[in-house]
């Protein structure tokens, strides 16, 4: 009998935080409760900010911080094209223009060093995103944005919990976004949390994450809003995990620091180049094939791993080659040549918190047969 195969990711709840999704369904508050609301601190209290904001996704999450900020037609969002395509739908759901900058090719985040030369009179803000949980330079992306008068929005998404130099994850610029889908470091089922220190930011998102309500008044509607709630049943696991975000965080380093030994001998490939690995929120486990590879062995390998049962994927597609970009923005290959000759190489493997070192054995033998059909 073949052995059942190595999934990409996995939730970890324990039967506590199932158990508390339980006790809400016996109540009659099912949604805007108290829930949210405990989740919400610990959210803020995790990235240093005042203010948390449920809500149903990460997505909804920076879709509202693009709006709380005025951000809108004519404006220009510069951002990276090395990321999940929701970073990039936020600005273009408020018709903005995103405009791309090539990525640093040691940190797979936008480059700090490209974004000057980005910056136009229309430029209004900056939306970075801590690829693969490594919070690498937004340090700097705050500098340059205070010093050209931008805003900031830190996709924090895949991030939460990481730390960089003294400053936790969520700290920076004017708001951050995290997302809880069931493949994060922690998860509501689906779900997003904006934090922020600014009440003005927060009176703003909590109305139009609540169809615009102004009041308490349930059909008094001050605005244009949505409705992205986050309901009790998904906050209640929410405040559960959070309150194992260290234990969870501990366990997901320790799997990242497996594979370093595993694959750390294999020629072919590069490691995750996160610098300080004890410090960082691993999100995903993302190896980058060597050079002298291409998009087309990357896909041999992608094949040759889930044949033998090791779910894997290509982490991140470029999002300016999407064809509704191209087609939007007019963008084409050859534009940001970091972005594409990374998003050729890099293969993410199984990544969980309860990751097992026979796994990973599993995952390097398969990785190495998969190297050796390509040679
Ligand atoms: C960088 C980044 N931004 C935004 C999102 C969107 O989050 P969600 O899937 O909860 O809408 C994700 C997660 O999937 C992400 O990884």
């Amino acid at each position: 009998m073949s052995e059942p195969g190595i999934p990409l990711s996995r939730p970890n709840l324990t039967d506590e935080e199932i158990q508390s999704v339980v006790e809400v369904l016996h109540t009659d508050r099912l949604s805007i409760g108290p829930r949210l609301e405990a989740f919400e601190a610990a959210c803020a209290a995790r990235s240093g900010r005042r203010y948390g904001i449920g809500v149903n996704s990460g997505t909804s999450g920076l879709h509202l911080c693009v709006k709380a900020l005025g951000i809108g037609e004519g404006d220009e969002v510069i951002t990276t094209p090395f990321s999940f395509i929701a970073t990039t739908n936020a600005v273009l759901f408020e018709r903005a223009r995103p405009v791309f900058v090539d990525i640093d090719p040691e940190s797979y985040n936008l480059d700090p060093t490209a974004i000057e030369a980005a910056i136009t009179p229309r430029t209004k803000a900056i939306l970075p995103v801590e690829s693969f949980g490594n919070p690498a330079h937004f340090d700097e992306y705050e500098r340059i944005a205070r010093a050209h008068g931008l805003l900031l929005i830190e996709d924090c998404c895949e991030a939460l919990g990481g730390v960089l130099g003294q400053r936790p994850v969520g700290s920076f610029g004017e708001c951050g976004v995290f997302a809880f889908y069931p493949n994060k470091q922690i998860t509501t089922g689906e779900g997003g949390m904006i934090v922020t220190d600014s009440a003005p930011i927060r009176d703003l998102c909590v109305s139009m994450r609540n169809q615009g309500r102004a009041t308490e008044a349930w059909l008094s509607h001050a605005r244009l809003g949505y409705n992205y709630r986050l309901s009790e049943v998904n906050a209640a696991l929410g405040e559960g995990q959070m309150r194992r975000l260290d234990e969870i965080l501990a366990k997901r380093r320790r799997a990242a620091a497996m594979y370093d030994r595993a694959l750390g001998d294999i020629e072919e490939i590069h490691l995750p180049p996160m610098a300080e690995r004890e410090r960082a929120s691993w999100f995903v486990y993302v190896v980058r094939l060597a050079d002298r590879f291409d998009a087309a062995g990357r896909d041999k390998v992608l094949a040759h791993l889930r044949n033998a049962g090791v779910a894997c994927a290509n982490y991140f597609a470029p999002i300016h080659l999407q064809p509704y970009i191209m087609e939007m923005l007019g963008t084409k290959p050859g534009l940001f040549p970091v972005t594409e000759r990374t998003a050729d190489r890099t293969i993410a493997l199984p990544f969980f918190a309860k990751l097992a070192q026979e796994q990973v054995d599993r995952v390097r033998s398969a990785l190495e047969d998969a190297l050796a059909a390509l040679a």
